[in-house]
């Protein structure tokens, strides 16, 4: 008796251990990237970039992360959004505002694409 009260705290103690990291793993924002070759989003393009697409990116406070893609993107799709902070995606490595550079920043929450290549990006 004794010893399975004992075995049962242990296993709450392992529980209760483990639960935070699953939980925060399960709550931090993010939004699915869908990369396409065709540009013309708004013609319904199928030829997916795989990998990375779909590319989950996590919402965090990084000065910026680069995405490595194989091919020129023509079209970037962002859906199934739980961000909580903008988003910011460059057409150059490293998020560059200054320079040869284009970018677009997209409210927290909403579903978009758009007919750019993307490079970088980071959360505002
Ligand atoms: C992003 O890519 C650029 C150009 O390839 C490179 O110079 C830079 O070190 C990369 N940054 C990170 C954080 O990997």
């Amino acid at each position: 008796m004794q010893f399975t009260i004992a075995s049962i705290a242990t296993l709450f103690a392992a529980i209760a251990a483990a639960s935070p990291a699953v939980l925060q793993e399960r709550q931090a924002p993010s939004v699915t990237a869908t990369f396409y070759r065709s540009v013309g989003c708004n013609r319904g393009p199928t030829d997916v970039i795989t990998p990375p697409s779909p590319d989950v990116l996590v919402q965090d406070t990084a000065p910026c992360h680069n995405i490595t893609i194989p091919e020129t993107v023509g079209c970037t799709e962002l859906t199934a959004s739980t961000l909580t902070r903008q988003i910011r995606v460059y057409d150059q490595p490293n998020c560059p505002e200054v320079g040869n550079t284009h970018f677009w920043t997209y409210p927290e929450g909403s579903n978009n694409k758009f007919n750019q290549n993307v490079k970088s990006y980071r959360f505002l």
